[in-house]
């Protein structure tokens, strides 16, 4: 048997030919190109594509996928019912974990449960466009908004950014939306892809993997990490601003405590490539909102305290914390947009597991008693 790894450091769970974090050369391999060359030049739907399918698409598949991610026509009304159901001080993450467990209801199990590549390909596409949906309306439910159905005549990014703010959005902050997306959209082998391969390699569904990776995005130590970020800099805004970020920090990194949006297990004391991408986009915002300058400063100011006592800097959650909030998106939402951006992701992972799968059942360092008598 190999030895312990606790939390599985530095350990190689699987092969894969979908993505790879070359920490070293600072690059995020997206089958074969680099993901930030991707985000300054494609949209998601195309990014989606590649990740899904292994190479970009051409202008006639990238119109037929485009049609399918704004598609509504198979998301039954009931699943808005059920949304409707939900317990008000419900959680949106778990209310789409939820909407996706109904969903999987409405596939004649032989579908549900068929691990083929074209099966596959079907439900994780058409999971893409519904959970887009479901992240949108699950928050204008609990806040007794009326349900926005997709508009086709819009970009993914435009129509989603559309139903999340139920108002015409820019141009400009569609762009910054829809790279926001790109740089979610896949990241080699986090807890919640691991998670999804893991339920995969039992041979149950997709859907059944979405729940999986769903719930371990939402813990703060992964994606719930850029809600908690923003929530720290309001913070700091309300007890004196850029006057007081860096006791603040210091007050925080000597009770021990972390700093939501830095750090990283694989990047460690590097910048996250997709963080150094998107800063540049803060500065075209800030000025959306009346505090958004001020906001900004303390940014800059956290992440001069982390580099300078901890070595430590943003990973990409940091800067998409402070981009949301000058988008205007409602803070329950930052963790299950990440969510809706890694479906492709999870589609893709959840593939490779099936079309060449080992099932996962790692053993353990006992050590607990022996030799016990009754
Ligand atoms: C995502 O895996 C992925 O690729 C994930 C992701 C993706 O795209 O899917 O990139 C998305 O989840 C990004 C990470 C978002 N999470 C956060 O921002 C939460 C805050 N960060 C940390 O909790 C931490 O950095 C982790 C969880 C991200 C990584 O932690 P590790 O690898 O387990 O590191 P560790 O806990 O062993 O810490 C090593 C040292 C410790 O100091 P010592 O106890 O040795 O003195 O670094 C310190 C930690 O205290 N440290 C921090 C810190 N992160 C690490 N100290 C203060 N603030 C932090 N954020």
């Amino acid at each position: 048997m190999s030895e312990f790894k606790p939390g599985l450091d530095g350990v190689i769970a699987t092969d894969t030919s979908i993505s790879y974090l070359d920490v070293d050369n600072e690059e995020i391999v997206i089958r074969g190109y680099d993901l930030i060359e991707l985000a300054g030049a494609k949209s998601y739907p195309e990014v989606a594509y590649l990740v899904i399918n292994g190479e970009l698409p051409n202008h006639k598949q990238l119109t037929n996928f485009e049609k399918i991610l704004l598609d509504d026509s198979t998301f039954p009304n009931e699943a808005y019912e059920v949304l409707k159901l939900a317990p008000k001080k419900s959680m949106v993450m778990d209310i789409i974990r939820t909407g996706i467990s109904f969903l999987a209801g409405f596939n004649d199990e032989s579908d549900l449960m068929n691990t083929s590549h074209e099966s596959n390909l079907n439900k994780g596409i058409r999971l893409i466009a519904e959970v887009a949906i479901l992240t949108a309306n699950s928050h204008r439910i609990l806040n007794n908004q009326n349900i926005i159905k997709p508009d086709n005549s819009k970009s993914f990014a435009e129509n989603f950014l559309g139903m999340i703010l139920g108002h015409k959005i820019s141009s400009k902050e569609a762009e910054i939306f829809d790279k926001i997306l790109i740089c979610y959209i896949e990241h080699e082998m986090p807890n919640s892809t691991f998670a999804a391969r893991i339920i995969g390699s039992t041979l149950s569904d997709m859907y059944g993997a979405f729940v999986g990776g769903i719930s371990s995005l939402k813990g703060p130590l992964h994606g719930g990490a850029n809600e908690a970020a923003i929530h720290m800099l309001l913070d700091i805004e309300s007890k004196g601003g850029s006057k007081i970020a860096d006791k603040y920090i210091m007050d925080k990194l000597n009770n021990k405590e972390r700093i939501m949006g830095f750090g990283h297990r694989v990047y460690m004391k590097k910048y996250d490539p997709r963080a150094l991408f998107l800063r540049d986009y803060i500065a075209e915002l800030e000025s959306n909102i009346q505090n958004g300058k001020e906001l900004h400063k303390i940014y800059k100011i956290v992440e001069e305290v982390m580099a300078r006592e901890k070595g430590l800097y943003p990973n990409t959650d940091y800067p998409i914390a402070l981009l949301f909030y000058l988008l205007g998106i409602p803070i329950p939402l930052y963790t299950p947009i990440f969510f809706a951006s890694r479906t492709s992701g999870l589609i893709a992972h959840v593939i490779e597991q099936h079309n060449n799968n080992r099932l996962f059942r790692p053993r353990v360092l006992y050590t607990g008693p022996r030799g016990l008598k009754l």
